[in-house]
């Protein structure tokens, strides 16, 4: 379980004062910490299980802010845990359907506290004791009501609402094989058929075929620009085919739609937006499209133009400046012209690795753009723009 053992968790969850010290020794000392810990008389193997948890509790302030002071992680655990802000918003709307939950696989218990916290009654479940011993601990901690057992999620009974985030592990030659997740997905959703209200997180990744079902909705979940999960709602939890949650500067924005609409397609226009890897998952880029007066160059190619510039949480937008064609040579001498030094190359759809690309350019000179590659039907051109 990744460095503390329960019997280390159990000494460590009765000595808040050791719990204190060895993050104040890790803040102040770092490598040394371990020595100016073990000066007090604190054993080997508990100094060191105190000063990974201090660790561990620092590396998760980015996904739990400041509760992560409080709770306990095992490095597995904290590597898959849900970000609190997402956990939270699931949380709501499980409330919004349920009075109380089964959370599967619960690891160290972060979507079932979230659960807890928003009213849910919560009955959590892990086929790892030592890890089912976290999320107790958490409970206790976060002083919230959750109650761990240890079972598997495709054996134990199930509630009136139902939420699973299987153990995703890459497997040789094929990484993040749902087939491969713990518990396997198909067995989980075959588990979950004709569930009342259901949802599991999936990665990003997730391949269309295992969403696309029946009656399902499949939302892809983005933090700041990066897409964290996938989550796949079942019954009455489902409400639309497919969603885009997208957490920009701490506020959520979503968008819904069938994920079959195509955008239109045209020139370059005055602005290029890229849309946020949610929306493009999520195959709302028409949807996003409609929304900016925006069209693409190309059908399977998510750049969007328009004459406009819109503020949207859903994309970012470029100033277009020039349209060139994809010639490294000759772009070579347009940039070093316009003396700049400084440049993003974005591509999508003309096979160009942007490195290659980059070394051929031989940039010089004080001025900074960004140069977007893509296909304009069947042409393949460089855009060259500035962040707005
Ligand atoms: C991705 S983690 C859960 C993370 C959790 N939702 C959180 O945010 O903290 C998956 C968990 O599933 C557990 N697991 C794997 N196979 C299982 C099974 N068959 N039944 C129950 N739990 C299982 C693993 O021990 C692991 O803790």
């Amino acid at each position: 379980m990744g460095g503390v053992d329960t019997g280390l968790l159990a000494a460590l969850r009765t000595d808040p004062e050791l719990q204190r010290r060895a993050a104040e020794a890790l803040e102040a000392e770092g490598d040394r910490a371990a020595l100016a810990l073990r000066k007090d008389g604190t054993g080997p193997e508990l100094a060191a299980a105190a000063l990974t948890l201090a660790d561990l509790r620092r590396g998760a302030r980015a996904k739990f802010g400041e509760r992560a002071a409080r709770m306990y992680f095992t490095r597995a655990g904290l590597e898959q845990a849900t970000r609190w802000p997402v956990a939270a918003r699931r949380a709501a709307r499980f409330a919004e359907g349920a009075g109380e939950v089964t959370d599967l696989c619960c690891g160290i218990g972060t979507d079932a506290l979230a659960f807890a916290e928003a009213g849910l009654e919560v009955e959590a479940v892990d086929a790892d004791e030592a890890t089912a011993e976290v999320a107790r601990a958490n409970a206790e901690a976060l002083g919230l009501d959750v109650r761990v057992r240890v079972g598997d999620a495709l054996e134990v009974g199930l509630g009136e609402a139902v939420f699973a985030d299987p153990a995703r592990r890459s497997t040789a030659g094929r990484s993040f094989d749902p087939a491969a997740y713990s518990p396997p997905l198909d067995g989980l959703l075959e588990r979950l058929e004709g569930a009342r209200f259901a949802a599991v997180k999936l990665g990003p990744g997730i391949g269309h075929e295992w969403v696309d079902r029946e009656g399902a909705e499949a939302e892809w979940v983005s933090v700041d620009r990066d897409v964290v999960e996938a989550c796949l709602w079942l019954g009455e939890a489902a409400e639309v085919r497919r969603r885009a949650s997208v957490r920009r500067d701490g506020a959520w924005h979503e968008m819904t739609g069938t994920g079959r609409a195509r955008a239109e397609t045209g020139e370059v226009a005055a602005y290029l937006y890229e849309p946020d890897g949610a929306v493009i998952r999520a195959g709302l880029v028409a949807e996003l499209a409609e929304g900016l007066e925006a069209h693409t160059g190309h059908e399977d190619i998510a750049y969007l133009y328009a004459d406009e510039l819109r503020a949207t949480p859903f994309a970012r937008a470029w100033k277009v400046e020039e349209v060139w064609p994809l010639n490294p040579k000759k772009l070579r001498g347009l940039l070093a012209e316009r003396r700049i030094g400084r440049l993003t190359i974005k591509q999508r759809g003309t096979g160009i690795v942007p490195a290659d690309l980059r070394k051929q350019l031989k940039l010089k000179g004080p001025n900074e753009a960004t140069l977007v590659a893509t296909r304009l039907g069947e042409r393949h051109v460089a855009v060259l723009c500035q962040e707005t």
